[in-house]
């Protein structure tokens, strides 16, 4: 298991190279088949401060995230320019303003209760960051606190003998592994993705709907 003081450690001393600090161009390539429109309710797990939060949100969809560290969601919130209305739901802390809600602690205290409807799931970062011995729990998770709906997975691949993750290698028998039971999986397109490992090695990002 990935300690949560590892992730903690990497947001207080700003080491977040995973914070890409642009729209996912993967996202805007692809959001049109993930239906997250006006008053959609869009979960992000793992969810960071991207950029990909102002972004749907602009669009009119209601983003729920869930993320283990504050430092993480006091910037978030100060990039959108809103005061969030912090409560406690469940032992967990609920990060709200117009159009978003953060849940602030382990992914895994979530419940569906807690979270309410979720019209769809947008993954970036969040299966990857995750060690292989965790990540058939989490997608069990997710699906059980969402309830299935269409999900927009990115994952991320590479061939090397001895640089590990995060970012996790995941290739396509993994994601069906996870997922090819209750969804159709479909492979939408791939990039190069610039600069992780110190650009020591390529890694390609892929798209995945799930419907
Ligand atoms: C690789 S980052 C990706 C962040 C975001 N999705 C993005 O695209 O920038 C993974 C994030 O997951 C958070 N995290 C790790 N384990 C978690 C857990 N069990 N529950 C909630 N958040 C977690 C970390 O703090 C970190 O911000």
């Amino acid at each position: 298991m990935m300690k949560h003081e590892y992730w903690l450690g990497k947001w207080s001393a700003g080491d977040i190279g995973f914070h890409e600090g642009v729209i996912n161009p993967l996202l805007e390539s692809n959001i049109e088949k993930l239906a997250v429109g006006e008053g959609k309710r869009v979960l992000l797990p793992l969810c960071g401060k991207t950029r990909d939060i102002h972004y749907l949100r602009d669009r009119g969809s209601h983003v729920l995230g869930a993320e283990l560290s504050e430092i993480a969601l006091k910037e978030l919130f100060s990039d959108l320019g809103v005061t969030p209305e912090v409560t406690e739901l469940d032992g967990l802390g609920r990060y709200h303003a117009e159009g978003v809600d953060v849940f602030l602690g382990d992914i895994f205290l979530l419940t569906r209760e807690t979270l309410g409807a979720v019209d769809a799931i947008y993954d970036r970062a969040a299966m990857v960051a995750l060690p292989p011995e965790v990540r058939a729990r989490y997608a069990e998770h997710l699906l059980s606190v969402s309830g299935t709906p269409p999900q927009l997975l990115l994952t991320c691949s590479y061939d090397d003998p001895v640089v590990d993750g995060p970012p996790f290698s995941i290739n396509e028998n993994e994601v069906r592994d996870h997922y090819g039971h209750l969804y159709t999986v479909a492979k939408l397109e791939s990039r190069i993705l610039p600069g992780v490992f110190g650009g020591r090695i390529e890694v390609t990002e892929t798209a995945w709907l799930l419907s």
